[in-house]
Protein backbone atom coordinates (compact mmCIF):
# COMPACT_ATOMS: atom_id res chain seq x y z
CA UNK A 1 0.00 0.00 0.00
CA UNK A 2 1.31 3.34 -0.67
CA UNK A 3 2.19 5.91 2.28
CA UNK A 4 -0.15 8.50 0.95
CA UNK A 5 -3.34 5.53 0.43
CA UNK A 6 -1.93 4.18 3.84
CA UNK A 7 -2.25 7.89 5.95
CA UNK A 8 -5.89 8.67 4.12
CA UNK A 9 -6.97 5.04 5.00
CA UNK A 10 -6.18 6.11 8.72
CA UNK A 11 -7.33 9.70 8.92
CA UNK A 12 -10.87 8.46 7.53
CA UNK A 13 -10.63 5.70 9.91
CA UNK A 14 -10.28 8.24 12.70
CA UNK A 15 -13.05 10.19 11.21
CA UNK A 16 -15.63 7.13 11.40
CA UNK A 17 -14.09 6.37 15.16
CA UNK A 18 -15.14 9.73 16.03
CA UNK A 19 -18.47 9.36 14.34
CA UNK A 20 -19.03 6.25 15.39
CA UNK A 21 -18.28 6.66 18.48
CA UNK A 22 -20.46 9.84 19.58
CA UNK A 23 -23.08 7.58 17.79
CA UNK A 24 -22.52 4.89 20.80
CA UNK A 25 -24.33 7.71 22.96
CA UNK A 26 -27.21 7.48 21.25
CA UNK A 27 -27.33 3.65 20.82
CA UNK A 28 -29.69 2.63 23.57
CA UNK A 29 -31.89 -0.25 22.15
CA UNK A 30 -30.34 -3.29 20.54
CA UNK A 31 -31.79 -1.80 17.08
CA UNK A 32 -28.76 0.50 17.50
CA UNK A 33 -26.07 -1.88 18.13
CA UNK A 34 -24.92 -1.70 15.08
CA UNK A 35 -23.26 1.46 15.48
CA UNK A 36 -21.20 0.06 18.33
CA UNK A 37 -20.56 -2.59 16.29
CA UNK A 38 -19.66 -0.33 13.03
CA UNK A 39 -17.52 1.15 16.00
CA UNK A 40 -15.40 -1.75 16.85
CA UNK A 41 -15.07 -3.38 13.40
CA UNK A 42 -13.48 0.33 12.47
CA UNK A 43 -11.07 0.52 15.42
CA UNK A 44 -9.83 -2.86 14.38
CA UNK A 45 -9.24 -1.96 11.14
CA UNK A 46 -7.47 1.30 12.13
CA UNK A 47 -5.09 -0.91 14.59
CA UNK A 48 -4.34 -3.26 11.38
CA UNK A 49 -3.98 -0.48 9.23
CA UNK A 50 -1.28 0.83 12.04
CA UNK A 51 0.31 -2.18 11.71
CA UNK A 52 0.80 -2.11 8.06
CA UNK A 53 2.03 1.78 8.40
CA UNK A 54 4.73 0.82 11.38
CA UNK A 55 5.81 -2.30 9.16
CA UNK A 56 7.21 0.17 6.48
CA UNK A 57 8.52 3.62 8.71
CA UNK A 58 10.23 0.64 11.54
CA UNK A 59 13.30 0.80 10.10
CA UNK A 60 13.88 4.76 10.14
CA UNK A 61 12.33 5.57 13.45
CA UNK A 62 13.34 2.38 15.23
CA UNK A 63 15.82 3.46 18.50
CA UNK A 64 19.58 3.76 16.96
CA UNK A 65 18.12 4.78 13.05
CA UNK A 66 18.98 7.98 11.51
CA UNK A 67 15.80 9.72 12.09
CA UNK A 68 14.41 11.88 9.78
CA UNK A 69 13.04 15.58 10.40
CA UNK A 70 9.47 15.63 12.02
CA UNK A 71 9.76 12.12 12.49
CA UNK A 72 9.00 13.12 16.17
CA UNK A 73 5.26 14.39 15.21
CA UNK A 74 4.97 11.24 13.49
CA UNK A 75 5.79 9.03 16.36
CA UNK A 76 3.56 11.32 18.81
CA UNK A 77 0.78 10.67 16.19
CA UNK A 78 1.10 6.88 16.67
CA UNK A 79 1.16 7.24 20.32
CA UNK A 80 -1.83 8.85 20.27
CA UNK A 81 -3.59 6.30 18.31
CA UNK A 82 -1.99 3.19 20.03
CA UNK A 83 -3.60 5.06 23.30
CA UNK A 84 -6.74 5.25 21.56
CA UNK A 85 -7.18 1.78 20.29
CA UNK A 86 -5.13 0.26 23.39
CA UNK A 87 -8.09 1.97 26.10
CA UNK A 88 -10.95 0.87 23.78
CA UNK A 89 -9.26 -2.90 23.85
CA UNK A 90 -8.66 -2.49 27.76
CA UNK A 91 -12.28 -1.64 28.08
CA UNK A 92 -14.10 -3.95 26.28
CA UNK A 93 -12.05 -7.27 27.48
CA UNK A 94 -11.02 -6.19 30.83
CA UNK A 95 -14.53 -4.80 32.89
CA UNK A 96 -15.16 -1.39 34.37
CA UNK A 97 -11.51 -0.39 35.11
CA UNK A 98 -11.23 3.50 36.38
CA UNK A 99 -8.00 5.41 36.09
CA UNK A 100 -8.00 9.09 37.96
CA UNK A 101 -11.83 9.01 38.84
CA UNK A 102 -12.77 8.07 35.10
CA UNK A 103 -13.81 5.17 33.34
CA UNK A 104 -11.09 3.93 31.21
CA UNK A 105 -13.80 4.25 28.41
CA UNK A 106 -14.12 8.31 29.36
CA UNK A 107 -10.44 8.54 28.99
CA UNK A 108 -11.05 6.52 25.41
CA UNK A 109 -13.44 9.22 24.42
CA UNK A 110 -11.59 12.02 25.35
CA UNK A 111 -8.13 10.87 23.96
CA UNK A 112 -10.34 9.95 20.88
CA UNK A 113 -11.67 13.11 20.13
CA UNK A 114 -7.83 14.33 20.62
CA UNK A 115 -6.59 12.14 18.05
CA UNK A 116 -9.49 13.29 15.78
CA UNK A 117 -8.30 16.86 16.48
CA UNK A 118 -5.23 16.27 15.39
CA UNK A 119 -5.72 14.52 12.35
CA UNK A 120 -8.18 17.20 11.21
CA UNK A 121 -5.54 20.31 12.21
CA UNK A 122 -2.76 17.96 10.17
CA UNK A 123 -5.20 17.55 7.10
CA UNK A 124 -5.75 20.65 7.28
CA UNK A 125 -2.05 21.87 6.91
CA UNK A 126 -0.60 18.99 5.54
CA UNK A 127 -2.20 16.64 3.39
CA UNK A 128 -1.34 15.31 0.29
CA UNK A 129 -3.38 14.72 -2.81
CA UNK A 130 -3.90 10.99 -4.05
CA UNK A 131 -2.15 10.24 -6.96
CA UNK A 132 -3.32 7.14 -10.12
CA UNK A 133 -0.75 5.18 -7.98
CA UNK A 134 -2.74 5.68 -4.48
CA UNK A 135 -5.48 4.13 -5.95
CA UNK A 136 -4.46 1.68 -7.63
CA UNK A 137 -5.34 -2.63 -7.14
CA UNK A 138 -2.97 -3.42 -4.60
CA UNK A 139 -4.58 -0.33 -2.41
CA UNK A 140 -7.48 -1.96 -2.49
CA UNK A 141 -6.39 -5.43 -2.07
CA UNK A 142 -4.77 -4.61 1.68
CA UNK A 143 -7.55 -2.38 2.26
CA UNK A 144 -9.89 -5.37 1.96
CA UNK A 145 -7.33 -7.66 4.06
CA UNK A 146 -7.71 -5.06 6.86
CA UNK A 147 -11.17 -4.89 6.59
CA UNK A 148 -11.88 -8.73 5.98
CA UNK A 149 -9.42 -9.06 9.35
CA UNK A 150 -11.44 -6.43 11.55
CA UNK A 151 -14.36 -7.88 10.55
CA UNK A 152 -13.45 -11.85 11.19
CA UNK A 153 -11.80 -10.05 14.72
CA UNK A 154 -15.34 -8.80 15.45
CA UNK A 155 -17.15 -12.01 15.29
CA UNK A 156 -14.44 -13.58 17.36
CA UNK A 157 -13.94 -11.52 20.43
CA UNK A 158 -17.04 -12.23 22.06
CA UNK A 159 -16.81 -16.23 21.76
CA UNK A 160 -13.26 -15.58 22.42
CA UNK A 161 -13.87 -13.77 25.24
CA UNK A 162 -16.72 -15.89 26.53
CA UNK A 163 -14.09 -19.31 26.26
CA UNK A 164 -11.31 -17.32 28.65
CA UNK A 165 -13.80 -16.24 30.82
CA UNK A 166 -12.66 -12.87 30.25
CA UNK A 167 -15.20 -9.89 31.69
CA UNK A 168 -15.88 -8.39 28.40
CA UNK A 169 -17.86 -11.55 27.68
CA UNK A 170 -20.13 -10.06 30.50
CA UNK A 171 -20.54 -6.06 28.56
CA UNK A 172 -24.13 -4.96 27.26
CA UNK A 173 -24.19 -4.63 23.38
CA UNK A 174 -22.97 -0.73 24.86
CA UNK A 175 -20.01 -1.80 26.37
CA UNK A 176 -21.60 -0.73 29.54
CA UNK A 177 -20.86 -3.58 32.87
CA UNK A 178 -24.00 -3.99 35.34
CA UNK A 179 -23.87 -2.26 38.03
CA UNK A 180 -26.38 -3.02 40.63
CA UNK A 181 -29.27 -4.03 38.93
CA UNK A 182 -32.48 -4.63 40.90
CA UNK A 183 -30.62 -3.36 44.25
CA UNK A 184 -32.77 -0.07 44.37
CA UNK A 185 -30.92 3.01 44.68
CA UNK A 186 -28.10 1.11 45.60
CA UNK A 187 -26.31 1.89 42.15
CA UNK A 188 -23.91 4.41 40.72
CA UNK A 189 -25.39 8.01 41.15
CA UNK A 190 -23.51 9.98 38.15
CA UNK A 191 -24.17 13.40 36.41
CA UNK A 192 -23.70 14.50 32.72
CA UNK A 193 -21.54 16.66 33.27
CA UNK A 194 -20.81 17.77 36.54
CA UNK A 195 -24.19 18.93 37.71
CA UNK A 196 -24.81 18.78 41.97
CA UNK A 197 -27.56 20.69 42.82
CA UNK A 198 -28.80 20.67 46.45
CA UNK A 199 -31.42 18.39 47.83
CA UNK A 200 -35.27 19.91 47.15
CA UNK A 201 -37.49 21.21 49.85
CA UNK A 202 -39.97 18.98 50.76
CA UNK A 203 -42.93 21.16 49.57
CA UNK A 204 -41.28 21.17 45.90
CA UNK A 205 -43.82 20.36 43.10
CA UNK A 206 -43.78 19.73 39.28
CA UNK A 207 -45.36 21.86 37.25
CA UNK A 208 -46.84 21.06 33.78
CA UNK A 209 -46.82 23.92 31.39
CA UNK A 210 -46.70 25.17 27.62
CA UNK A 211 -49.17 24.23 25.31
CA UNK A 212 -51.60 22.45 28.07
CA UNK A 213 -55.38 23.87 28.39
CA UNK A 214 -55.04 23.17 31.96
CA UNK A 215 -51.40 23.59 33.57
CA UNK A 216 -51.03 21.90 36.77
CA UNK A 217 -48.56 21.70 39.71
CA UNK A 218 -48.25 18.41 41.34
CA UNK A 219 -46.41 17.12 44.94
CA UNK A 220 -44.11 14.02 44.79
CA UNK A 221 -46.67 12.32 46.63
CA UNK A 222 -49.24 12.92 43.58
CA UNK A 223 -46.59 11.77 41.29
CA UNK A 224 -46.33 8.20 42.69
CA UNK A 225 -49.67 6.58 40.77
CA UNK A 226 -48.53 3.02 40.98
CA UNK A 227 -47.14 2.77 37.30
CA UNK A 228 -44.44 0.54 37.42
CA UNK A 229 -41.51 -0.47 34.42
CA UNK A 230 -38.47 -2.77 34.06
CA UNK A 231 -35.88 -0.42 32.32
CA UNK A 232 -32.45 -0.60 32.04
CA UNK A 233 -30.18 2.92 32.63
CA UNK A 234 -27.31 2.26 30.46
CA UNK A 235 -25.01 5.45 31.36
CA UNK A 236 -22.33 6.38 28.93
CA UNK A 237 -19.99 6.25 31.74
CA UNK A 238 -19.81 2.83 30.85
CA UNK A 239 -22.17 1.07 33.67
CA UNK A 240 -25.58 -0.22 33.39
CA UNK A 241 -28.28 -1.33 35.79
CA UNK A 242 -31.76 -2.59 35.52
CA UNK A 243 -33.91 -1.68 37.49
CA UNK A 244 -37.78 -1.64 38.43
CA UNK A 245 -38.89 1.79 38.55
CA UNK A 246 -42.64 3.61 39.85
CA UNK A 247 -44.20 6.52 39.66
CA UNK A 248 -46.27 8.04 36.77
CA UNK A 249 -46.16 7.78 33.31
CA UNK A 250 -45.72 10.86 30.96
CA UNK A 251 -48.58 10.36 29.05
CA UNK A 252 -50.97 10.08 31.82
CA UNK A 253 -49.59 13.40 33.59
CA UNK A 254 -49.84 15.36 30.04
CA UNK A 255 -53.81 13.94 29.31
CA UNK A 256 -54.49 15.47 33.12
CA UNK A 257 -53.43 18.39 31.45
CA UNK A 258 -54.48 18.03 28.16
CA UNK A 259 -52.53 18.83 25.22
CA UNK A 260 -53.59 21.62 23.39
CA UNK A 261 -53.79 21.96 19.23
CA UNK A 262 -50.25 22.00 18.18
CA UNK A 263 -48.59 20.49 21.31
CA UNK A 264 -45.98 17.71 19.21
CA UNK A 265 -43.11 17.61 21.80
CA UNK A 266 -42.38 17.36 25.38
CA UNK A 267 -38.95 19.19 27.21
CA UNK A 268 -38.35 17.73 30.52
CA UNK A 269 -36.52 20.06 32.48
CA UNK A 270 -34.31 19.18 35.56
CA UNK A 271 -34.07 22.12 38.29
CA UNK A 272 -30.60 22.82 37.20
CA UNK A 273 -31.54 23.58 33.67
CA UNK A 274 -30.73 20.89 32.27
CA UNK A 275 -33.64 19.15 29.53
CA UNK A 276 -34.65 17.03 26.77
CA UNK A 277 -37.23 16.71 24.11
CA UNK A 278 -39.15 13.92 23.23
CA UNK A 279 -41.80 13.72 20.89
CA UNK A 280 -44.93 13.62 21.73
CA UNK A 281 -45.91 10.18 20.63
CA UNK A 282 -43.21 8.92 22.53
CA UNK A 283 -44.40 9.95 25.96
CA UNK A 284 -45.94 6.05 27.00
CA UNK A 285 -42.96 4.47 26.66
CA UNK A 286 -41.96 7.20 29.58
CA UNK A 287 -41.93 7.14 33.24
CA UNK A 288 -41.90 10.28 35.74
CA UNK A 289 -39.84 8.08 38.83
CA UNK A 290 -40.50 8.59 42.23
CA UNK A 291 -39.37 4.92 43.04
CA UNK A 292 -36.46 2.43 42.59
CA UNK A 293 -37.14 -1.50 43.84
CA UNK A 294 -39.55 -0.68 46.28
CA UNK A 295 -37.59 2.36 47.83
CA UNK A 296 -37.93 5.86 47.31
CA UNK A 297 -35.29 7.64 44.80
CA UNK A 298 -32.35 9.16 46.72
CA UNK A 299 -31.23 13.02 45.98
CA UNK A 300 -28.34 11.39 44.01
CA UNK A 301 -30.64 9.15 41.71
CA UNK A 302 -33.00 12.88 41.58
CA UNK A 303 -35.31 12.91 43.99
CA UNK A 304 -37.83 13.74 44.16
CA UNK A 305 -39.18 12.36 40.62
CA UNK A 306 -36.28 11.54 37.36
CA UNK A 307 -37.32 10.58 33.96
CA UNK A 308 -37.10 6.89 32.71
CA UNK A 309 -36.36 6.56 28.98
CA UNK A 310 -36.01 3.13 27.83
CA UNK A 311 -34.24 2.31 25.26
CA UNK A 312 -31.69 5.89 25.50
CA UNK A 313 -28.78 6.40 26.94
CA UNK A 314 -28.78 7.83 30.58
CA UNK A 315 -27.95 11.19 30.22
CA UNK A 316 -32.07 11.79 28.48
CA UNK A 317 -32.98 10.30 31.67
CA UNK A 318 -33.01 13.71 33.05
CA UNK A 319 -33.21 14.13 37.17
CA UNK A 320 -34.14 16.53 39.75
CA UNK A 321 -37.16 17.17 37.38
CA UNK A 322 -38.86 20.53 38.06
CA UNK A 323 -40.83 21.22 34.50
CA UNK A 324 -42.99 19.53 32.15
CA UNK A 325 -43.55 21.88 29.44
CA UNK A 326 -45.32 20.92 25.78
CA UNK A 327 -43.91 22.93 22.84
CA UNK A 328 -44.78 22.63 19.02
CA UNK A 329 -41.11 21.89 17.89
CA UNK A 330 -38.26 20.29 19.00
CA UNK A 331 -35.79 21.47 21.70
CA UNK A 332 -32.85 22.83 19.38
CA UNK A 333 -31.29 24.65 23.22
CA UNK A 334 -31.36 21.13 24.78
CA UNK A 335 -27.76 19.57 23.88
CA UNK A 336 -26.36 23.24 24.88
CA UNK A 337 -28.14 22.84 27.97
CA UNK A 338 -26.15 19.84 28.97
CA UNK A 339 -23.22 21.59 28.78
CA UNK A 340 -24.05 24.52 30.89
CA UNK A 341 -26.37 23.53 33.78
CA UNK A 342 -23.38 22.47 35.99
CA UNK A 343 -22.53 26.05 35.76
CA UNK A 344 -25.72 27.53 36.52
CA UNK A 345 -26.48 28.65 40.39
CA UNK A 346 -28.95 26.00 40.80
CA UNK A 347 -26.64 22.87 38.79
CA UNK A 348 -23.86 24.43 40.97
CA UNK A 349 -25.58 23.85 44.43
CA UNK A 350 -25.76 27.59 45.15
CA UNK A 351 -29.13 28.39 44.55
C1 LIG B 1 -11.64 8.76 17.40
C2 LIG B 1 -11.15 7.63 17.34
C3 LIG B 1 -11.59 6.37 18.06
C4 LIG B 1 -11.08 5.16 17.75
C5 LIG B 1 -10.03 4.85 16.72
C6 LIG B 1 -11.69 4.19 18.63
C7 LIG B 1 -11.39 2.85 18.65
C8 LIG B 1 -11.93 1.91 19.51
C9 LIG B 1 -11.52 0.54 19.65
C10 LIG B 1 -10.40 -0.13 18.85
C11 LIG B 1 -12.29 -0.04 20.59
C12 LIG B 1 -12.27 -1.49 21.06
C13 LIG B 1 -13.40 -2.19 20.34
C14 LIG B 1 -13.71 -3.56 20.88
O1 LIG B 1 -12.77 -4.29 21.16
O2 LIG B 1 -14.89 -3.91 21.04
C15 LIG B 1 -13.23 0.96 21.06
C16 LIG B 1 -14.22 0.73 21.99
C17 LIG B 1 -15.16 1.68 22.34
N1 LIG B 1 -15.17 3.00 21.99
FE1 LIG B 1 -13.88 3.92 20.73
N2 LIG B 1 -12.59 4.84 19.43
C18 LIG B 1 -12.56 6.18 19.13
C19 LIG B 1 -13.31 7.16 19.73
C20 LIG B 1 -14.38 6.93 20.57
C21 LIG B 1 -15.26 7.95 21.09
C22 LIG B 1 -15.12 9.45 20.80
C23 LIG B 1 -16.21 7.31 21.84
C24 LIG B 1 -17.38 7.85 22.60
C25 LIG B 1 -17.80 9.06 22.50
C26 LIG B 1 -15.91 5.89 21.82
C27 LIG B 1 -16.66 4.91 22.42
C28 LIG B 1 -16.31 3.57 22.51
C29 LIG B 1 -17.09 2.56 23.20
C30 LIG B 1 -18.44 2.74 23.90
C31 LIG B 1 -16.35 1.38 23.12
C32 LIG B 1 -16.72 0.02 23.73
C33 LIG B 1 -17.35 -0.85 22.67
C34 LIG B 1 -17.53 -2.26 23.15
O3 LIG B 1 -17.18 -2.54 24.29
O4 LIG B 1 -18.03 -3.09 22.38
N3 LIG B 1 -14.79 5.70 21.04
N4 LIG B 1 -12.99 2.14 20.40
Amino acid sequence: MTPRATDWGLALLVAAGLATGLGTWFAGSPGSAWVVDAHTVGGTALALLLVVKLRRVWPRVAPGARRPPGSGRGLAAVALVLSVVLSGLVWSTAGHVGVAGFSVLVWHAAVGAVLAAAVVAHATLRARRLRAADVARRNFVVGALVAGGALVAWRLQRPLQGLLGLPGAERRFTGSYDAGSFTGNAFPATSWVADRPRPADAGARLHVAGRVRRPLERSAADLDRGDELVATLDCTGGFFSTQRWRGVRLDRLLDEAGVAAGGRHVRVISRTGYRWSFALADAPGLLLATHVGEEPLTHGHGAPCRLVAPGRRGFQWVKWVERIEVHDDPDPGAVASTLWSSFTPAGRGDA
